[in-house]
């Protein structure tokens, strides 16, 4: 096809021409351009923005595969593209959506996009929430766009969830997020640091998935990130500084025999894991995600409080 192979310059030569371009052959076209510049899931990338250039599902981009795409919606689609390979922006930001646990969810620059691996921190939640009378009360620290405390309200009815976060900005995403979802009246959001927002209660399940990565770790990782919110991403000089805080803390908010779990980057298990024995929690255990890579950390408060 005219054009495929030919724009490493990130120029996107689609919009203007005589020539009439079809569903698949953009596709085609944008998968290519992303290939050669080195996106990392150009197929995908490409499929997310041209359903959402057109307005439609992806499904929609091979049921129509040789529907004509009119100037006007290509012009939109040049656009995205362009901003994807000369900026880096994540697809999320340019969609304005990104799925989690299958629940579409809205994200802007003010919340990091949730990521899969985030899903291996849900299951290892719910492990906590068996079926059982009555509520549970579950707290949520970090809550960004609302990804976690939205998967298990969705997932379990009788949870009534506390999420927090330092960022008012990241808090108006996700309430707009549980409104959306018809989860509002199930969870509350308050803004401040670490437990502050929760202290004098006690949940049956904490997990946070925190900013873990490293002050000078930050700059050698993938140019996305440099548009997605610091506090979201940068712990402090070692990374695991909030980790650590929230081991710290945890054990003022637990109920007896409560469920803490928390996220982290491969390497910080071990002495994410030594924090919670010292710190009196038990059954504390890794939880490795898709790609094998350590990445959840839980533990249990003991059932009597004070019980070592
Ligand atoms: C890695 S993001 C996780 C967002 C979301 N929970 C998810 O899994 O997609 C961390 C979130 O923690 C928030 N945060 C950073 N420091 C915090 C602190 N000290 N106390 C509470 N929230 C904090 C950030 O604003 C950000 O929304």
């Amino acid at each position: 096809m005219a054009g495929v192979g030919s724009s490493g310059n990130g120029t996107v030569p689609f919009v203007r021409g005589e020539r009439t371009w079809t569903v698949v052959e953009l596709l085609r076209w944008i998968e290519a351009h992303f290939r050669q510049n080195g996106l990392e899931s150009p197929r995908l990338d490409a499929e997310c923005l041209l359903a959402h250039a057109l307005g439609m599902e992806r499904i929609g981009l091979y049921l129509q595969h040789d529907k004509p795409v009119v100037e006007s919606e290509r012009a939109g689609l040049r656009e995205l593209v362009r901003r994807r390979v000369r900026e880096r922006v994540p697809v999320a930001q340019l969609t304005g959506r990104k799925e989690f646990w299958s629940l579409d969810l809205g994200v802007t620059a003010e919340v990091l996009v949730p990521r899969p691996e985030t899903e291996t921190l849900v299951e290892v939640a719910l492990g906590f929430l068996p079926d059982r009378e009555g509520e549970y009360q579950v707290l949520d620290v970090g809550t960004g766009s609302g990804a976690i405390a939205l998967a298990l309200a969705h997932e379990r009815q009788k949870a009534r969830v506390l999420a927090t976060d330092l960022s008012g900005a990241a808090l108006a995403v996700a309430r707009a997020n549980a409104e959306r979802l018809g989860l509002a009246d199930r969870i509350r959001f308050e803004a401040g640091s670490a437990f502050e927002p929760a202290l004098g209660q006690r949940f049956d399940l904490v997990v946070s998935n925190p900013p873990y990565l490293a002050q000078d770790e930050a700059a050698s990782l993938a140019p996305e990130l440099a548009h997605e919110p610091a506090v979201a991403l940068i712990a402090g000089p070692a990374g695991t500084e909030i980790l650590e805080t929230l081991v710290a803390g945890v054990g003022d908010v637990l109920a007896p025999s409560a469920g803490f779990a928390v996220e982290l980057a491969p390497g910080q298990d071990e002495p994410v894991a030594a924090w919670c024995r010292a710190a009196g929690l038990v059954e504390v255990s890794v939880t490795l995600d898709l790609a094998g890579r350590a990445r959840v950390v839980s533990a249990r408060a003991a059932a009597e409080r004070g019980d070592e």
